[in-house]
């Protein structure tokens, strides 16, 4: 048994270098400035590379360490890439947060093959590639790493209009456990977080609805979850002294939604 040890040090990031997908809004731009404030040096990938930037100037105004970077994640050159510029600006990226995602909600009759590919090629194939690049790259270099994964309730759990977004994210979830089975050895751990219903500024506006004041109240803690309220498993799954021997686990972050029958 070792002496126990204070929160600070268990959490603390320094010596992580983190890339994170979809950092532009919502969770990943709240995981990127958690991930900074504990030390990581961080890599922020999205589309609209003005907004990356913002992010990247308040990460700096902290104290932090930020670098944005132009990524789509359905693009394989594109993930290279980010992968290059983020090695040449801090090293080997040793903590991946693959959270960049689309919804697509649309009724299952009218989704056409290409809205099919528009939500697995960015929910499931941006994952994998991500994933496959941070674990080569890993491995090359010789270094443990995490990989976190943003599934969701929609991964165990169904919902109408929302089929390929469900598919993708029950993917997801298996991708991390055959990953997290297959580089255990490597010192690679892969976990997933599963949020419930986070309000961002895509969803606000829905929540404040006849039908969003419905859904929230079949949640058991009757209300949306607070993007501030990842952070906690966020740092756990990121911190390779809090989670050590934890991989291919899901932290499941929903008010209890999810393993509710009640309405
Ligand atoms: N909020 C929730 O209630 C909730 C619940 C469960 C799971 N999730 C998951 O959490 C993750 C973040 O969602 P959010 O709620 O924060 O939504 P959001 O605010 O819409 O953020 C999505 C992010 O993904 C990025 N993105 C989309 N397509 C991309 C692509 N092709 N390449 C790179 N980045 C791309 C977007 O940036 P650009 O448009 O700039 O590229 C944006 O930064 C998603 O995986 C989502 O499925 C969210």
């Amino acid at each position: 048994m070792t002496l126990p040890i204070k929160a600070s040090d268990l959490f603390d990031l320094r010596g992580e270098v983190a890339l994170v997908t979809g950092a532009s809004s919502g969770l990943g731009w709240r995981f990127a400035k958690t991930l900074a404030a504990n030390g990581a040096k961080v890599v922020i990938g999205a589309r609209r590379v003005d907004r990356l930037q913002a992010l990247a100037d308040e990460i700096k105004a902290d104290g932090g360490e930020a670098l944005a970077i132009a990524l789509d994640t359905s693009d394989h050159a594109a993930i290279r890439n980010a992968f290059d510029e983020a090695e040449k600006a801090f090293g080997t990226v040793t903590l991946l947060v693959n959270n960049a995602g689309v919804s697509g909600t649309k009724p299952t009759i009218n989704v056409s093959e290409q809205d099919w590919r528009d939500v697995l090629s960015v929910n499931l194939d941006g994952v994998w590639f991500t994933a496959h690049e941070a674990i080569k790259r890993l491995i090359a270099a010789d270094r443990p790493g995490s990989i976190i994964n943003i599934a969701s309730i929609l991964s165990f759990r169904a919902s109408k209009t929302l089929a390929a977004y469900a598919a993708s994210k029950g993917a997801v979830l298996q991708l991390t456990r055959a990953l997290a089975v297959e580089f255990a050895r490597n010192r690679i751990r892969v976990n997933a977080i599963a949020p419930g219903y986070i309000e961002t500024e895509l969803n606000s506006d829905f929540f404040k609805t006849e039908k969003g004041e419905y859904l929230k109240r079949g949640i058991p803690q009757r209300r949306i979850g607070d993007p501030s309220e990842l952070d906690g498993a966020l740092l756990l799954l990121a911190a390779p002294r809090a989670s050590s021997f934890m991989t291919g686990s899901v932290v499941t972050i929903d008010g209890g939604q999810s393993i509710s029958l009640d309405h």
